[in-house]
């Protein structure tokens, strides 16, 4: 009965597999997902894996491509170490531009990120306008971000113009979910108000204090982030270190048992990470 149903979970678990060392992934009260509910995001799970897998650049990436068959990609880029890669596109049958990102290895990541120098920093005006100095995130997310946010920015505006659409989501499992959180931000704060900005992203550390999580609260009030059993990456940078999560945590408890938990990461409900 968990045929085609937990594909997505399948997927999800398997989500780095192009990566070589296997994935760590890693939550108030809570909605159960029905099943129907957790396999709409099955396309995004795909489009997050194939940010790893060669062959993305052109869509010939394997089965993580082959799932979403029709997708156009019109931007990719990244060179696997100073530039997480990534990619940009429009997909017909989701009628929506997709923003990827590729991740890192994850226990690279876990250690970088429980060391107690994980420095918060002030996002750029320039690139976040009008955004306030309280407003704060992981210094190294910044700056990774920050090198891919412009060119990404301009292929989104051309791809809404010549595929007469407003919605743009954006993926990334995670390092890429980091950096898809700060571009739903971006976006939000860029493109014309009327824009549908949505991100799902997968295994994502905290990536910033408490008011950038409001401010993901309020601009991409669908953002989603998914969180499997019980990967340590979620949990990190630590609360105590000024860090929080948005709302909108997904969390798999077990194959079968998935939960919407509400509010904010504040770590009340033993069914969602803490
Ligand atoms: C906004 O985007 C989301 C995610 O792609 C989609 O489910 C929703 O239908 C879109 N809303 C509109 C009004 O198109």
């Amino acid at each position: 009965m968990y045929s085609s149903s937990w594909l997505s979970y399948v997927a999800l678990s398997a989500l780095s597999s192009c990566l070589a060392t296997p994935m760590a992934m890693d939550r108030r009260t809570v909605t159960s997902l029905s099943t129907a509910q957790f396999s709409s995001y099955a396309p995004f799970t795909q489009f997050a894996r194939a940010a790893y897998c060669d062959g993305f650049q052109d869509w010939t990436c394997g089965a993580a491509c082959d799932a979403n068959a029709d997708f156009e990609v019109s931007l990719a880029g990244g060179d696997d170490s100073d530039i997480q890669n990534y990619f940009v596109g429009f997909s017909p049958s989701l009628s929506s531009i997709i923003v990827a990102h590729e991740g890192t290895d994850p226990l690279q990541l876990e250690s970088d990120l429980t060391d107690v120098e994980v420095l918060l920093a002030s996002l750029d005006t320039s690139l976040f306008p009008g955004i306030s100095s309280s407003v704060q995130v992981h210094d190294g997310f910044k700056n990774e971000h920050a090198k891919t946010a412009s060119v990404i920015l301009a292929e989104v505006r051309t791809l809404m113009a010549s595929k007469n659409t407003k919605n743009v989501m954006a993926v990334g499992h995670s390092l890429g979910g980091a950096l898809a959180e700060l571009d739903a931000l971006f976006f939000a704060l860029n493109l014309p108000s009327g824009s549908n900005i949505s991100a799902v992203t997968y295994g994502t550390p905290r990536v910033g204090n408490p008011a950038f999580a409001s401010l993901i609260d309020q601009h991409v009030p669908s953002f989603k982030h998914i969180n499997n059993e019980k990967d340590l990456i979620p949990i990190v940078p630590g609360r105590f270190l000024g860090y929080a999560h948005p709302a909108g945590e997904i969390h798999i408890i077990s194959p079968g048992n998935v939960v919407l938990c509400s509010g904010d990461d504040d770590a009340t409900d033993p069914q969602c990470h803490n």
